[in-house]
């Protein structure tokens, strides 16, 4: 089948990370990936941050359960790299572009024989009182507001594919 239709039907979220660092060749494709996306009117209204440092994720994780009343979970379920995402608030395509980006690491991720899983938890970091603490951590520009982020690394699980609803599809001929 043709490389990227595989990719698209093969990609599945991952929650679940063998405890092995990703390799400099690793991150530079994805980062490669993710400044090659598309955006509206070529804006690029996004900043990546790549986040390596486990102690800062757990210090997230810790505010996200905190924030938003969860007990014990793993929000970036052990990966060793997760990439943050946030838009230039002044843009209103901002969202649409890091969520074309995100998608844009997840194929490149899986491409690089890597699984991910796309997460929005993190949104409730930035919900409180560390807010600033947080955006400063992860250089995330003052111009900017988290959107979406992705945990990366090498799978320690695997899923099936989630259900389709051709349902969800009309022609209009
Ligand atoms: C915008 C967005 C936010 C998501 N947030 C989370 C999350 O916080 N935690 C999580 O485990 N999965 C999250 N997911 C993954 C979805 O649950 C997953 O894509 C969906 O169940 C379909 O499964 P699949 O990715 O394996 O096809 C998110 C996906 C998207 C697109």
């Amino acid at each position: 089948m043709n490389e990227v239709l595989n990719a698209i039907e093969q990609r599945r979220s991952v929650r679940g990370y063998e405890d092995r660092a990703l390799t400099q060749e690793q991150i530079d494709a994805l980062v490669k990936a993710a400044l090659e996306s598309p955006s509206a009117r070529n804006a690029q209204p996004w900043h990546f941050s790549f986040v390596t440092d486990q102690a800062l994720l757990a210090q997230i994780n810790a505010e996200i359960l905190k924030n938003s009343g969860l007990t014990d979970r793993e929000i970036f379920y052990g990966a060793p790299l997760c990439v943050f995402l946030s838009a230039d608030r002044e843009n209103s395509w901002g969202p649409v572009d890091c969520g074309i980006a995100v998608e844009n690491l997840a194929l490149a991720a899986h491409g690089l024989g890597l699984g991910s899983v796309i997460l929005g938890m993190p949104r409730a970091a930035f919900a409180g009182q560390r807010r600033a603490e947080f955006e400063q951590a992860l250089k995330i520009p003052q111009t900017h507001d988290f959107v979406v982020a992705i945990a990366i690394g090498v799978p320690a699980m695997s899923k099936e594919a989630h259900e389709v609803f051709p349902g969800k599809v009309d022609f209009v001929r």
